[in-house]
């Protein structure tokens, strides 16, 4: 008999400069929670979805650019917080637009109560949707859109 092979949908989360130093830096704006701490929830999340997480943290813009690439040919989603990154990078920007998976937006803070240059994005354009300001519990609720999201395609 024929062997049935299930293989894991998985979400590529992404996260650009100073997120290593989550928990120390300005935990008045982005909180207590390590990335670590915040890995370990999505990955224990993403098993009730029966998603697999992909988890990447790097301060340096074109790691970030492969990661996006990498996971528009192996992945089903992408979460980023692009960090700084997303205030300059026309390269996340179309690396972004280049591939077809759906891309979510976060960031810890509300970019849009902070300084006016936080205020634009070179992501959001390209990006299915943007969730910000909710703290670590915006990646949880971002893998929340993308197996939503994922679950409506396959009613189709
Ligand atoms: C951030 C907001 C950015 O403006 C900032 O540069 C970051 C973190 C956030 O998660 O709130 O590094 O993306």
């Amino acid at each position: 008999m024929a062997k049935t092979i299930t293989v894991l949908k998985t979400i590529t989360v992404l996260n650009g400069p100073n997120l290593n130093l989550l928990g120390t830096r300005e935990p008045e704006v982005y909180g207590t929670q390590t990335l670590l701490d915040i890995e370990t929830k999505l990955r224990t999340h993403a098993k009730t979805h029966g998603l697999g997480i992909n988890f990447h943290q790097s301060n340096i813009e074109g790691e970030l650019v492969g990661w996006v690439q990498d996971a528009g040919m192996a992945d089903q989603g992408i979460i980023i917080n692009a960090a700084a990154y997303t205030h300059t990078s026309v390269a996340l920007h179309d690396a972004i637009a280049a591939i077809q998976i759906p891309v979510v937006e976060v960031h810890l803070s509300n970019i849009y109560a902070r300084e006016d240059y936080r205020h634009h994005s070179y992501i959001s354009g390209v990006a299915v949707g943007v969730i910000c300001g909710f703290g670590a519990q915006g990646y949880l609720l971002a893998l929340d859109a993308i197996a939503s999201m994922l679950a409506d395609k396959k009613q189709i």
